[in-house]
C-alpha cells in the first residue's frame, strides 16, 4: 500500500484543498492529537461517509496542556498513525511542527466564555483558550465543510460548536458516538497510561454512569444521582473523582431538582494512579 500522503505547512495543506476545490470536492477535516484507536478512526469512517475527501490533522496542541500535564509523555506514533488512517479512508494527513503553528510572536487566543470555566475548565484552567485557538486555526486553514469531534469529549464539542458559531465559520460540526471497548471503558489514548490491575478499575467510571442515567430516569433528584455515582467511582477504587455533574444537553447548564423533562448528560472526569479517565453519558 503506498504511503498517505503527509504535508506540514499550511501552504501545502491549502495547495491540495484547493486542488480538491476544483473537482467540487466535500472536504472534512477530523483533527486529532494522534495515538490513534478505534474511536479516532470512527470518526475518519463518519467523515468519508459525509465527504468525498477527508483531511486529518495530527498536532499535539502544547497550548491545550498545563506546565503539570503529560504534553511531554504524551504517546506519538506518527507512522503507526498514518498507516491506520490510510486503511480508515483517510486521503491526506496535515501534521504541522508547533512553529507551523505558533511562529515566534504568535499572540492571539480564542476564548470561549461559555462554560469554559466549569467541570473540566475548573480542574484545567487555560485548557479551553488552547483547543478553541488550535481548532479555530485549524478550520482556518482547511477551511472544510465539515469537520468531526467525539462526544468522548463533550464539552470540547459544545466550546467548538460555540466558536464556530460566534466566529461565522462557515463548516458543519458533526459530533461522532463515544467508542468503547467491550467492559464500557471509552476509548483514550491516555487509557495506555493504565497498569493491568487499573485497567481492571477504569470500566467502573462508565458502569457509575449508566447507574446514574437509570436512576435520573427514575425521577432520583439531581443532587443525590451525583453523589451515589461519585460513591460508586471511588468504591470500584478510583484515587479521586474530579466531577460527576448532571448537566442539559444542548447548553450545559446546571440542572435543578425538577429538570427531569429536558435532556440530559451526565459528564464525569475520576483519577485512577497518573491516569485521568473521561467520560459521559446521555440521559
Ligand atoms: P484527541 O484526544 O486526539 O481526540 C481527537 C478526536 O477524537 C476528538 O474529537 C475526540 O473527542 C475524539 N475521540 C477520542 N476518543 C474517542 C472515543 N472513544 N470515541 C469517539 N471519539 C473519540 O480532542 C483532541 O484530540 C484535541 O483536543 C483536538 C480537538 C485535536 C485539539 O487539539
Amino acid at each position: 500500500m503506498t504511503p498517505l500522503p503527509t504535508v506540514r505547512t499550511i501552504a501545502e495543506l491549502r495547495r491540495r484543498i484547493t486542488a480538491w476545490r476544483a473537482d467540487d470536492a466535500r472536504i472534512a477535516l477530523v483533527p486529532t492529537m494522534g495515538a490513534l484507536h478505534d474511536g479516532h478512526l470512527s470518526l475518519i469512517r463518519l467523515a468519508r461517509s459525509r465527504a468525498t475527501r477527508v483531511v486529518a490533522s495530527l498536532f499535539v496542541n502544547p497550548t491545550q496542556f498545563a506546565p503539570t500535564e503529560d504534553f511531554q509523555s504524551y504517546p506519538r506514533n506518527e507512522v503507526r498513525d498514518a498507516t491506520l488512517l490510510k486503511a480508515a479512508g483517510c486521503d491526506l494527513l496535515y501534521a504541522p511542527d508547533p512553529d507551523e503553528m505558533y511562529p515566534d510572536g504568535f499572540a492571539t487566543t480564542v476564548t470561549v466564555a461559555a462554560e469554559t470555566t466549569s467541570l473540566e475548565g475548573a480542574v484545567r484552567p487555560d485548557h479551553f483558550a488552547g483547543v478553541a485557538t488550535v481548532v479555530a486555526k485549524l478550520l482556518i486553514q482547511a477551511a472544510p465543510d465539515l469537520a468531526v469531534f467525539g462526544e468522548k469529549d463533550y464539552q470540547q464539542l459544545h466550546v467548538i460548536r460555540r466558536l464556530t458559531a460566534d466566529l461565522n465559520l462557515a463548516v458543519e460540526i458533526i459530533g461522532a458516538p463515544i467508542v468503547r471497548d467491550s467492559d464500557g471503558l471509552a476509548l483514550s489514548s491516555r487509557n495506555a497510561y493504565l497498569s493491568a490491575s487499573e485497567r481492571l478499575i477504569a470500566p467502573g467510571l462508565h458502569r457509575a454512569l449508566e447507574a446514574a442515567a437509570a436512576a435520573l430516569r427514575a425521577g432520583m433528584d439531581v443532587a443525590e444521582v451525583e453523589a451515589e455515582a461519585i460513591g460508586s467511582v471511588l468504591g470500584a477504587g478510583f484515587d479521586a473523582v474530579d466531577y460527576i455533574e448532571v448537566r442539559s444537553a444542548d447548553r450545559l447548564a446546571r440542572m435543578g431538582p425538577g429538570a427531569h423533562d429536558s435532556a440530559a448528560r451526565i459528564l464525569a472526569a475520576a483519577r485512577l494512579g497518573r491516569t485521568r479517565l473521561l467520560d459521559n453519558i446521555h440521559v
